[in-house]
């Protein structure tokens, strides 16, 4: 009875806090587990969607940092300074308000989205712009958090990781049992591993039968894992998970191999597809870097490598609101018509 409470509280005690930690929290988490028609239809699959841009920010950071903003205000932090391609940052900034902690963002210049540097800025947080890409932001907050005294909240903080683990719980408790399939766009590639020990936490306390292959898709442009190889000047469309060296490489090889998944690329012209078809024909709008696991499952799908029958979950990790030029770039400007119900008829083909 009453409201999603937030991570913290709906699943304590497996997580990393004590029985008298106080959360830092925007009630986070409990977000929708959509049936995705269309897809389901494309797949012979029963495909739902794990809508992460429901969360307060509109981002799956929240998971992870209502966790690290707890804990580094319990060990007495008094500010906090992250790395982003966006969606962190606007998350950092509105739990550390909540935590009345200051904020410091290190964003590559030019390469975050306008939504996303908005929060930041309404947030209060105090933004840096780098010269260079996300993975150089990172070098620089893991410089600054070793010497100064600012506690570091990028997914390379394991507390992080744990409260992200929570949307695999989530599904679990939705779903009655694990999917067959998880399908996620990887950057940093802390998510990855964040499902991949929800998943087999649940499994080794037998809430759930078994644990999903974890399939993981990267934009061409910036596909480390896929390569074998850092890529020194990333680039896509989907500027979220624009990085050439993820802090979290070798775990999400490990889930990979762990799960009998797949690490693989979509082009941007995939993973621009994938996003106006959840937006046309599902109803969900999610921001580009989000579209690369449903652009993931739709390649598989087309190069037979979906069998049917089997139960996918695909996480769309951010809103659509934190990008919107990408919906508005290329669709036809609206018309403009007189206050008059028959010319708006004609105009609407009612007429
Ligand atoms: N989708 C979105 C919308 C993201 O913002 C990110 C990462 C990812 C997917 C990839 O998740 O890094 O755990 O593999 N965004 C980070 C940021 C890098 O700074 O907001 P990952």
């Amino acid at each position: 009875n009453g409201q999603w409470r937030g991570i913290i509280e709906e699943y304590r005690d497996r997580l990393p806090v004590s029985d008298t930690t106080e959360a830092v929290t925007l009630r986070e988490g409990g977000t929708p587990l959509v049936p995705a028609q269309v897809l389901s239809e494309r797949t012979g699959c029963e495909v739902h969607l794990k809508v992460e841009g429901a969360n307060p920010t509109g981002s799956f950071k929240d998971r992870g940092m209502t966790m690290a903003i707890t804990r580094a205000k319990e060990e007495g932090a008094k500010a906090v300074i992250c790395a982003s391609t966006g969606n962190t940052s606007a998350s950092a900034a509105a739990y550390a308000v909540r935590a009345g902690m200051v904020c410091a963002v290190l964003v590559p210049q030019g390469k975050i989205a306008l939504g996303k540097m908005g929060q930041a800025l309404v947030h209060g947080a105090k933004i840096l712009q780098i010269d260079g890409n996300f993975d150089d932001c990172l070098t620089l907050a893991r410089g600054l958090s070793d010497k100064y005294p600012v506690a570091l909240v990028n997914s390379v903080n394991p507390v992080r990781i744990e409260g992200q683990k929570t949307a695999a719980f989530e599904i679990v408790d939705m779903l009655g049992d694990a999917p067959d399939i998880h399908v996620l766009p990887v950057g940093n590639a802390g998510n990855i591993t964040a499902y991949w020990r929800g998943y087999r936490e649940y499994a080794a306390d037998g809430i759930a039968s078994h644990t999903p292959r974890m399939w993981g898709f990267q934009a061409s442009g910036s596909a480390p894992i896929v390569r074998g190889e850092v890529v020194k000047d990333p680039h896509t469309v989907a500027t979220a998970i624009r990085i050439g060296n993820p802090a979290s490489w070798a775990f999400a090889e490990q889930a990979r191999d762990e799960s009998g998944g797949l690490i693989d690329e979509v082009t941007d012209r995939q993973i621009l597809a994938a996003y106006r078809l959840l937006a046309a024909q599902e109803g969900v709008f999610v921001e580009p870097a989000s579209a690369a696991s449903v652009a993931g499952l739709l390649k598989a799908a087309d190069e037979g490598r979906v069998d049917p029958g089997q139960r996918i979950v695909c996480t769309v990790t951010g809103n659509g609101l934190k990008d919107p030029d990408w919906a508005v770039a290329g669709a036809p400007q609206p018309v403009t018509v007189p206050i008059d119900a028959d010319a708006a008829a004609q105009r609407l083909g009612l007429a």
